[in-house]
């Protein structure tokens, strides 16, 4: 059996996927995207194996190569669909909202005018802004009040036009961090809790939360299966908050760092990933 992973940076994930699959006797061919030529007029060359794990840490990148290769008839882990819904904030949370998965209140627009008066009406002047495409809590911002909005979202209307989608969310009442869960396939396969460091309130690992294993109980199970399905099949980690009436979804990832709950919480993250890909290869 021969399989890919897409990559752009090859990571401590990338290799310990490439070390799960020729552990089990899979050849690997590591891709790296910016080396692809995705003449859209080919046919796709033997050299990607039965399925393509899609491991860019650029959205866009990993977008545009997943479609490529979709097209092209491959099987790609996650698959288009579901990479188009996680990795975009707006569309994870109607997805999330259609499936009454419980996610924090959310509310978009397009203007400056529309999401100032959202800000102060809806949200009381308190609200989390996050840019619709991004991760690792980069310019997901707390606004207090309502010149810190003023100020954020007047720089944001002068970047590029992405950043003036303004997703707003009701800031969550939480203990000091969260929950992350991994959803392979069918299964959750484990969890972590993030702790925000002392000098931050977001809880990502990346910016300095630390990791401590998380116990799957059956409620995480269930939310966190029900969050996947929601936005498709494949390989998720799913972010969760404790609410004093329960759990909520904020985030679907598609192509999820995993190191730290290997390492934390003891699961074997990319020998199940692999395990899930053999399933599905044809
Ligand atoms: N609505 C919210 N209320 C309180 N904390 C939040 C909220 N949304 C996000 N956070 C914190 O900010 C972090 C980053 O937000 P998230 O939506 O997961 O974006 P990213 O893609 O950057 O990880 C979360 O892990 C959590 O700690
Ligand atoms: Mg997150």
């Amino acid at each position: 059996m021969k399989i890919s992973i897409i990559h752009d940076l090859v990571r401590w994930e990338e290799k310990a996927l490439l070390k799960a699959a020729t552990d089990r006797g899979i050849e690997v061919s590591m891709v790296d995207v910016k080396d692809m030529d995705m003449d859209l007029d080919s046919q796709l060359s033997d050299s990607y194996g039965g399925v393509s794990i899609q491991r860019c840490t650029s959205y866009y990148r990993g977008l545009h190569s997943t479609a490529f290769l979709e097209y092209k008839g491959q099987i790609v882990v996650n698959d288009l669909n579901s990479t188009t819904t996680a990795g975009n904030k707006m569309l994870t949370s109607l997805a999330l909202v259609k499936n009454r998965v419980p996610t924090p209140r959310t509310s978009v627009s397009t203007g400056y005018e529309a999401a100032m008066k959202q800000f102060s009406g809806k949200f009381g002047n308190r609200a989390v802004i996050k840019p619709v495409t991004g991760s690792w809590g980069r310019m997901v911002a707390l606004l207090n009040d309502k010149s810190a909005a003023t100020a954020v979202l007047e720089d944001r209307e002068y970047m590029y036009p992405l950043y003036s989608i303004f997703y707003l969310q009701e800031y969550v009442r939480r203990p000091p961090r969260d929950i992350r869960t991994f959803v392979v396939g069918d299964r959750v396969i484990g969890g972590i809790y993030r702790y925000q460091s002392e000098g931050d309130w977001r809880t990502n690992t990346a910016i300095g939360g630390r990791a401590e294993k998380c116990e799957i109980t059956p409620e995480l199970e269930d939310i966190s299966i029900r969050a996947a399905r929601s936005v498709g099949r494949g390989v998720f980690g799913i972010d969760i908050m404790e609410t004093d009436s329960g759990y909520v979804v904020h985030e679907v990832n598609g192509t999820t760092e995993f190191k730290n709950t290997v390492k934390v919480a003891g699961v074997d993250v990319p020998g199940e990933i692999i395990e899930y890909v053999k399933g599905v290869a044809r």
